[in-house]
């Protein structure tokens, strides 16, 4: 399905936690409670979160943290009434740009071991499995895989990102 309303990825606001929330239960089977996203928003001075909002509605949210040099991805989300329309790729492009921001070399995250849709959106933009770790998640004993990118300033990965946001600029709403 096309979409047809503009689509803008912008910095979470604590009025979107509500939206943001939703989402989480609805695609993950241990969802973060509220209060931590306000947290990460108010207290963590190391995180950068952002949203995706079609007209004034949250489709999808993410978020970094910067750990030492590196970036970690700690979420990403899109409403399941939204996926494969490009949401996630812009919210990922996004992410990436902002750990450009915080000075990191690379970005990190963990995703369950099943997960190939997820799993193939990192591909996209770059990521390379760097290591499992065994029984990972609590709720089921799922391994996780651990995904990083090559140097954000190398020209690899430059390639992967020039390439999402071409991809990306194809949607309403184009390219960040
Ligand atoms: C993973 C997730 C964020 C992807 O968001 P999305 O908006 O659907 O992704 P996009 O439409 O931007 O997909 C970009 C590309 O990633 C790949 N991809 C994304 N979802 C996929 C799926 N379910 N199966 C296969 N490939 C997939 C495809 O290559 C896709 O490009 P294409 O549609 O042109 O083939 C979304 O499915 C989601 O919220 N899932 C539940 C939560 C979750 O698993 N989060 C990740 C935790 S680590």
């Amino acid at each position: 399905m096309a979409v047809t309303v503009p689509i803008a990825v912008e910095t979470m606001r604590l009025a979107d936690i509500a939206a943001v929330h939703e989402i989480e239960r609805l695609s993950f089977t241990t969802p973060w409670p509220a209060y931590a996203f306000e947290q990460e928003l108010t207290a963590n001075r190391l995180a950068r979160y952002v949203v995706a909002r079609a007209g004034s509605s949250v489709v999808g949210f993410g978020g970094v943290w910067l750990m030492v040099d590196e970036a970690h991805v700690t979420t990403i989300g899109v409403h399941p009434d939204w996926r494969r329309q490009g949401v996630g790729r812009r919210l990922l492009v996004a992410l990436i740009d902002l750990s450009e921001e915080l000075r990191a070399s690379r970005v990190t995250l963990e995703v369950r071991a099943s997960n190939l849709g997820a799993q193939a959106l990192y591909a996209e933009l770059g990521f390379e499995v760097a290591g499992r770790r065994t029984h990972y998640y609590t709720d089921d004993g799922e391994d996780a895989l651990v995904m990083t990118t090559p140097a954000l300033r190398s020209p690899a990965m430059r390639h992967h990102v020039a390439l999402a946001r071409e991809r990306a600029s194809h949607i309403a709403g184009g390219a960040e």
